[in-house]
């Protein structure tokens, strides 16, 4: 408790350039959070260079996310906005909760695995105890919550795990956090193949929209999304590129996704 709100912690790579996935997933969402509780906004560089990475090059993708998360709102004199690789404490609880971490529980993390095959020809170690790294990210401030996507659930679940055993061993040392269950932001899907999630490292430069892209391109990419062949606007599971289009505008305009449809029924489409 600080203050008596109680404290958040999250972070993010700066890999690859943020779309408005990520802006209406969890950074749109976080700006309000400030009211509730005491919040820490990490960019996390030193989980970056687990994948080889140019210095100069991480250095300016860095800068541009600490700028991204106050242009989207965070105001830094009520949030902790910061490096990860400043606070050199980060990494030496890395290495003490790595002696509590037992290999069987990172073999099972579904993302180690999934990198692992994508960077074959690099599986450091650093890859493989990277959730112990986001594990100290968290109980360093003994976070009382996180919010995070569902991709890093299992992370969030092994951290509960360390922090229990050490506690177990050593007292009440750790606090142990929960997920942040608030208000869930769309889920923003591929412009191009709308099953699969929009992505920062997509190769079709059409199926994100880049927070960064100029208006033009914005406008381009979205008259180029792929949808169906009828001609019905309806929010269907059966029409997911129709869906994710209302889903957009729907967390853009903070409309319902109903409203969204009974707004676009009255215009006529036009091809
Ligand atoms: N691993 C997270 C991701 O790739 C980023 C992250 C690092 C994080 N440390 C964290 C998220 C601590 C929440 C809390 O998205």
């Amino acid at each position: 408790m600080i203050d008596g709100k109680k404290t958040l912690f999250s972070g993010m790579q700066a890999t690859g350039n943020l779309t408005i996935g990520n802006y209406l997933g969890a950074l749109k969402n976080w700006i309000t959070l400030d009211e509730e509780y005491q919040c820490f906004y990490s960019v996390v560089d030193l989980h970056s260079i687990t994948v080889r990475q140019d210095p100069a090059e991480l250095r300016k993708r860095a800068r541009a996310l600490l700028t991204l998360y106050i242009a989207a709102g965070l105001d830094p004199a009520k949030n902790c906005i910061y490096y990860q690789s400043h606070v050199s404490a980060h990494a030496e609880l890395s290495w003490i909760l790595n002696c509590f971490t037992y290999m069987g529980e990172l073999n099972r993390m579904t993302q180690f695995k999934d990198k692992s095959a994508k960077h074959a020809d690099n599986i450091n170690a650093g890859l493989f105890t990277y959730p112990v790294l986001m594990a100290a990210d968290i109980l360093l401030f003994q976070a009382d919550v996180v919010p995070v996507g569902i991709d890093q659930k299992q992370h969030l679940e092994i951290t509960r795990d360390i922090a229990e055993r050490f506690n177990n061993i050593y007292g009440d040392v750790f606090t142990i956090p929960e997920p942040y269950i608030g208000k869930v932001g769309a889920k923003i899907m591929s412009l191009q193949e709308p099953d699969k999630k929009m992505s920062k490292s997509d190769e079709n430069l059409n199926a994100s929209i880049y927070l960064m892209d100029d208006p033009d391109s914005i406008i381009r990419k979205f008259k180029r999304a792929v949808t169906d062949s009828d001609n019905q606007i309806i929010y269907s599971e059966d029409k997911p590129g129709i869906r994710n289009l209302i889903d957009i505008y729907s967390s853009v305009m903070n409309l319902t996704t109903d409203e969204v449809v009974k707004e676009f029924d009255q215009r006529q489409i036009i091809y």
